[in-house]
């Protein structure tokens, strides 16, 4: 059912992961796949009401989020999701979640009503799509493993998909990603739970946005500790996209993060 690289764990809440043996990466939080589902995506997505919405759901994986969008919302019209392993992918209904919600998966596979799979490389298939989303889920594998997943020019991309009162939704909270938002013209938040920070959340409408990123946070992001990752033309792999970042870090005359770090000590 999976490739070889791909073993099953479980998560903390009971749930099913994955591990990817190759890439030496989990694809689920080991607090839970299902809980990370909910507290990272879905939730931060509840401030949208809207009548029918339209979900963009990126590295789909074997569709956690997908699958907690369809517990959770009743008024979804659509779900387009991104995803490179087609055996994923399709394999996904068999990852059981709710009876109910597995036979949805199922049918639209083999026939697509309300979900529609893309089975490719992200900067492939980004560039096809021309709706609004008011929701994107963005769940790729972390930067240091996998880049060409979150460079500035990709983000950028994904922005332009989002609905001027969408928004856009993923667990990662590194700073060349909150930078890439930023850039992209997005007001950018952070996902709490019990005051620690587990995701991000970035919308074109500022009130969307519950945990705005405050002015420390966003000076933070004019360090080299935020120089994004660049993949211009959509095709670079992920060594030539960190080594091109070291490169720039170190050409680059930003303060580093120690040094905003000691002036503000100092300050205090
Ligand atoms: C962290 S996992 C996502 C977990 C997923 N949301 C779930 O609920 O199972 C990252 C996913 O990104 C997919 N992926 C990796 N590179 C990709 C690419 N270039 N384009 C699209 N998907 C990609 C992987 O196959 C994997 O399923």
């Amino acid at each position: 059912m999976l490739d070889e690289n791909i073993e099953i764990i479980k998560t903390k809440d009971g749930s099913v992961g994955l591990y990817d043996k190759k890439l030496d990466e989990i694809f689920h939080s080991i607090y839970g796949a299902k809980t990370e589902a909910f507290e990272k995506f879905i939730q931060p997505a509840k401030i949208i009401d809207n009548k029918h919405l339209k979900i963009l759901d990126i590295c789909y994986g074997i569709g956690y989020n997908t699958k907690c969008a369809l517990e959770n919302f009743k008024n979804i019209s659509l779900i387009d999701c991104i995803e490179i392993n087609k055996n994923l992918a399709f394999n996904s209904y068999k990852f059981s979640y709710r009876d109910d919600i597995d036979k949805i998966i199922k049918s639209n596979l083999e026939k697509n009503n309300l979900i529609h799979f893309y089975i490719n490389d992200v900067r492939k298939i980004i560039k096809t799509l021309d709706k609004k989303y008011d929701i994107i889920f963005h769940d790729g594998f972390a930067p240091h493993k996998q880049s060409e997943l979150w460079s500035e020019e990709l983000i950028l991309n994904i922005s332009k998909l989002l609905d001027e009162n969408g928004i856009y939704c993923t667990y990662n909270h590194s700073k060349p990603v909150l930078k890439a938002l930023l850039n992209a013209g997005l007001f950018v938040g952070k996902t709490l739970k019990d005051n620690k920070t587990i995701g991000t959340c970035a919308s074109f409408n500022k009130e969307n946005i519950l945990n705005p990123l405050n002015n420390y946070e966003i000076e933070e992001l004019n360090t080299k500790s935020a120089i994004t990752y660049k993949d211009p033309f959509l095709n670079f792999t992920h060594q030539e996209i960190i080594k091109k970042r070291e490169e720039e870090i170190k050409n680059s005359n930003l303060m580093t993060l120690s040094h905003l770090k000691k002036i503000k000590l100092n300050q205090d």
